[in-house]
């Protein structure tokens, strides 16, 4: 299915973006020193869900910050913006953890998109993506 090619050169850190691929929400976001300083500090054995659920990892990768974002790249999160309870699209910037907080039933996300409080069951998944070049991301 088709990629989609995206230019993050005017997104500055503490901003996101949101694009569309294959018809989903995809969040893009240039994480501050701080939100990348919050989520390496929580141990994994804290985390409801302890997989990256990153589909550029294997099955199984540990939800560490750096599965869930990007080797040399960490600063970038990129993640499909859909809660992994119902579906609907988390609010940025937002709930318990300064991430993300899906309004339908009160699920929070940290700062890696991780699940830390309420009824979804996973950690919002990462899509399959690339830097293209340094301000290109691909996804898919
Ligand atoms: Fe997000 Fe239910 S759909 S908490």
């Amino acid at each position: 299915l088709a990629s989609v090619e995206v230019d993050v050169s005017a997104v500055e850190v503490g901003q996101s973006i949101t694009v569309t691929w294959r018809g989903k929400p995809v969040f893009i976001r240039q994480r501050t020193e701080k939100e990348i300083a919050e989520a390496n500090a929580v141990p994994i054995s804290d985390l409801p869900d302890q997989f990256a659920r990153n589909a550029n990892l294997e099955d199984g990768a540990d939800a560490s910050d750096v599965n869930r974002s990007s080797t040399g790249k960490e600063a970038w999160l990129v993640m499909v913006g859909i809660c992994t309870h119902l579906g609907c699209v988390p609010l940025g910037e937002a709930g318990d953890f300064g991430g993300w907080f899906c309004p339908c039933h009160g699920s929070h996300y940290d700062t890696a998109g991780r699940i830390r409080k309420g009824p979804a069951p996973e950690n919002m998944l990462v899509p399959p993506y690339q830097f293209a070049e340094n301000d290109t991301i691909v996804v898919g």
